[in-house]
């Protein structure tokens, strides 16, 4: 099929995520590699958001291919509660050496959204608690319960659900400052207090935040929220979805602050997305509890072999290629281009990366940092800013006033420099609209 016959059949027949039907203009891709993928008629993308930022070694490691042929010509599937496979067996042993602490058990879903559904279950089975208390500018995911725990617009369309409390970290916003880790810590403990600690069973967030904006947490946050909740008896969940497997230059996000949270949830790098595949990996005190108390989660295809397969082999590219070490070398260069493109750039407000975990702010006034879109919406040149990247093959999210650098793990120093030349010429476009 050409480019325009596969638009013109998936806008007729297909749902495009999240957007107005009317307005999606989807690309084309027939093939990928690398970092790079291409349309049927042979435009070549940089893929510098690894697509949802889950494409972490790359697109089309022969490894992982192969891993899924041979599992796909022995076994697809078995029935998860009453049987096992090799691939799950040994998938759950190499996690648990992998994850911080003790957290040596897991629980596999077909994705993140499933993974914080059952992480909720689990932390109200083993608390006897039902509040969820969440951050804004977060997102967990698109069904129900994850939806509810989401503080962004997302959620905005879904109907508030009870036992979800959201608090504010310490970011508002390109154009106000930044709380300390100190004063964020106080207002959180405020707030535990007013609820009720022993009504609050868990408190779940990103270790780094990635859709709302590549949000790093100051030194000291962290383990003041594990301090937090060992105090008051809230599990603390950590969402690795989008920060697991290598991206900040750590195996998780949270390794950087040596903290081990109760429960941590795991998607998208956890196979590169070869295969769809979520996990939520439990503390032995957590796996303890369910010894003689049934577990309150279950899915058809849990634990599926292919999957399984496909996230072992996956985990093999991460350690044969050492790429996340490669992610924290390949991060250090990727924060001094990012500095310089915010010394160049008049309509670069922030910048701010961890790893291959990075952002772009821009601004449309240097006095009041005006973002250069507001809130929730877009503007005339983040719009330009948008197609101009996609004229020059580059491809990236662009949110509001940001967009992202998330290249593959694999990325090299000129594919890196290759992708912020063409940011470079983006950014005269922006430059322009600033007063
Ligand atoms: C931090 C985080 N948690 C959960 C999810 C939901 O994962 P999924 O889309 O696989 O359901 C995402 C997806 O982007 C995410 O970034």
């Amino acid at each position: 099929m050409t480019g325009d016959e596969i638009i013109a059949l998936s806008k007729k027949h297909t749902i495009s995520e999240w957007a107005v039907q009317g307005t999606v203009d989807p690309i084309p891709v027939e093939r990928a590699e690398g970092i790079y993928f291409w349309t049927p008629e042979g435009k070549r993308y940089i893929d510098f958001n690894s697509q949802l930022m889950c494409v972490n070694i790359g697109h089309g490691d022969p490894r992982v291919v192969k891993a899924i042929q041979e599992q796909a010509a022995r076994l697809c599937y078995v029935t998860p509660g009453g049987m096992t496979t090799e691939p799950r067996a040994r998938l759950g042993a190499k996690l648990a050496t992998l994850t911080p602490g003790d957290i040596d058990t897991f629980f596999f879903t077909n994705g993140g959204a499933e993974a914080i559904e059952n992480a909720f279950k689990i932390a109200r089975a083993v608390t006897g608690r039902q509040k969820i208390m969440a951050r804004h500018r977060s997102y967990h995911g698109a069904t129900a319960a994850a939806m509810a725990a989401t503080g962004e617009p997302r959620a905005w369309s879904q109907p508030p659900m009870p036992g979800f409390i959201h608090v504010l970290d310490w970011y508002h916003g390109v154009d106000r400052p930044l709380d300390t880790a100190e004063q964020s810590l106080r207002y959180l403990e405020e707030v535990i207090q007013l609820e009720g600690p022993s009504t609050i069973a868990a408190f779940i967030l990103e270790s780094v935040t990635g859709t709302n904006g590549i949000l790093i947490p100051p030194d000291g946050y962290m383990q003041g929220v594990r301090a937090l909740c060992d105090r008051h008896g809230i599990l603390m969940i950590a969402d690795e979805v989008m920060s697991g497997f290598g991206r900040t230059g750590e195996w998780f996000a949270i390794d950087h602050w040596k903290v081990v949270p109760d429960i941590m949830t795991m998607a998208k790098g956890i196979t590169s997305a070869y295969v769809p595949l979520g996990a939520v990996g439990i503390r032995r005190k957590i796996a303890d509890y369910f010894k003689d108390k049934p577990f309150p989660g279950g899915l058809t295809y849990s634990s599926h072999a292919l999957a399984c397969a496909a996230a072992l082999a996956t985990i093999g590219v991460y350690e044969e290629d050492r790429l996340i070490e490669r992610a924290r070398n390949t991060g250090t260069l990727m924060a001094d281009l990012l500095t310089e493109v915010a010394a160049r750039h008049p309509s670069v407000g922030a910048v701010r990366s961890i790893g291959l975990f990075g952002v772009i702010e821009l601004i449309r006034n240097r006095k009041t940092r005006e973002p250069m879109a507001p809130f929730n919406g877009t503007s005339p040149e983040m719009g330009a800013l948008g197609r101009f990247f996609r004229q020059e093959g580059l491809f990236t999210l662009v949110r509001w006033n940001y967009f992202f650098t998330n290249p593959p793990l694999t990325i090299t120093e000129a594919e890196l420099r290759e992708a912020f030349a063409i940011i470079d010429r983006g950014l005269a476009i922006t430059d322009k609209a600033v007063g």
